[in-house]
This record gives structure tokens, C-alpha cells and sequence, in this order.
């Protein structure tokens, strides 16, 4: 089995079995639970506040990687980690000082991560690389599932690797969007580490479980 991360995003999910989908996930072996925070105002929907990822938190040990798709993170991110986020990601287009934010998160001792739009150039992040412990490609405009993989973030997550490993960074870099078992074994061959998928996992004919191992399996298939 190949050690790239699944992050099944839960936006997808049946929220009427949320815990039961969530323990699916953990059961198929899905690394994160992603969770995203749409605000009506940073993107036009609205998804999901601190009570539900209050009650995933009940439902599963996994990892909840908190995605914050929201203007002002800075007055929400308290809430989020109060509800057991253990990733709490910002963008970098919405937060005034999300360097700020990075030393809020660590004074929690929780991973701080950077999301990045796919119009925002890999520059964006040159002075925070160093102090996060993840890094956000969004390979579709966020606000919705379902969207097509935009392929300019396969060169994003490529420059990514290259600064990580050339200086020792700890990030880990995660592709958000439009992920598929068609394109999952490029992202991983680009220097993806952590891949999120919401209909590909939770939209699929497949069950849940088919759905992340025909992940798991395309990349390991690329790697032997
Ligand atoms: C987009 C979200 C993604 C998205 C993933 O705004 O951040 O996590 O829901 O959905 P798929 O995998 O269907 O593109
Ligand atoms: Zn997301």
C-alpha cells in the first residue's frame, strides 16, 4: 500500500449517517476526515459549523483536517479547534496575517496549514513554508464538490516538493479538489502527500470503502 494520505471530504457524505460514513472511512483506511467550512461570504455556500465537527470528533480518532473556506479566519479558528480540530487550514487570500494564525495554531500545539486558490501564485507562501506543517493546493476553485481538476496544480505541488525537500521544511502537501483514481497516481508522483476527495469517494457507485482502496490502489499501481 502506497503512504499517501486519503482525506475523505465529508461535504459529500449521507450527513443524515454522518457518524456511520465517517466510520466507514476510518475503517477503509482513510488517514483524515476533511471538513469543509464554506461561510457564504469567502465562497457563496455554507457548509458546516463547530457543532458538526464537534460530532465527528465524537465518532472517530482519525485526524480532522479543518478546512476554513471563510473570510476573517482569524475570528473562527478558537471555535474549530475548541470542536477537535487537529489541522486547521486557512487561505492565504482570506487571512490578513495568516502568519499570525500559524503561531496561534502551534501555541495549541496543532498543525497549522496554508491553503493556496489556484489563481494565487506559489510565491504567496515563500515566507510561511517554513513555519507550516501543511500546505493546501486547491486543484479546483473552492465552493463545491464535483469540479473538474484544474492540472496547473500538478506544477504547484511539483515546486512545493522541490522547496520542502531542498530545505529541510516539514509541510506536507495536500492536493483539494477533483481528485479521482484517474489522476490521483500524478498527483503522487508530483509530491503529493496527503490527497482529499469528496465525490470520488462518497459520490462514486461504488461503497465508500471500494471507492478509497480504488484510490489506494491506482497510486500503489504507479509506484511498483
Ligand atoms: C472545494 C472543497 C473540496 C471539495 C472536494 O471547495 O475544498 O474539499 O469539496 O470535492 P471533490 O473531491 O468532489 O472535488
Ligand atoms: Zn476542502
Amino acid at each position: 500500500m502506497s503512504n499517501i494520505k486519503i482525506a475523505p471530504s465529508i461535504v459529500s457524505a449521507d450527513l443524515g449517517r454522518l457518524a456511520e460514513e465517517v466510520r466507514e472511512c476510518e475503517a477503509a483506511g482513510a488517514s483524515y476526515i476533511h471538513i469543509d467550512v464554506m461561510d457564504g461570504r469567502f465562497v457563496p455556500a455554507i457548509t458546516i459549523g463547530w457543532p458538526v465537527v464537534e460530532a465527528i470528533r465524537r465518532a472517530t480518532d482519525l485526524t480532522l483536517d479543518i478546512h476554513l473556506m471563510v473570510v476573517e479566519p482569524e475570528k473562527q479558528i478558537g471555535r474549530f479547534i475548541d470542536a477537535g480540530g487537529d489541522i486547521i487550514n486557512v487561505h492565504v487570500e482570506a487571512a490578513t496575517h495568516p502568519h499570525r494564525i500559524v503561531q496561534e495554531v502551534h501555541g495549541r500545539d496543532l498543525r497549522a496549514g496554508v491553503c493556496l486558490n489556484p489563481g494565487t501564485p506559489v510565491t504567496a507562501l515563500d515566507s510561511l513554508l517554513p513555519e507550516i506543517d501543511q500546505v493546501m493546493v486547491m486543484s479546483v476553485n473552492p465552493g463545491a464538490s464535483g469540479q473538474k481538476f484544474i492540472e496547473s496544480a500538478i506544477g504547484k505541488v511539483e515546486h512545493f516538493r522541490r522547496e520542502i525537500d531542498a530545505n529541510g521544511y516539514a509541510a506536507e502537501i495536500e492536493v483539494d479538489g477533483g481528485v479521482t483514481a484517474g489522476n490521483a497516481p500524478r498527483c503522487a508522483a508530483a509530491g503529493a502527500d496527503v490527497l482529499v476527495a469528496a465525490s470520488a469517494i462518497f459520490n462514486e457507485r461504488a461503497s465508500i470503502t471500494e471507492n478509497i482502496r480504488g484510490l489506494q490502489d491506482s497510486i500503489a499501481a504507479l509506484k511498483t
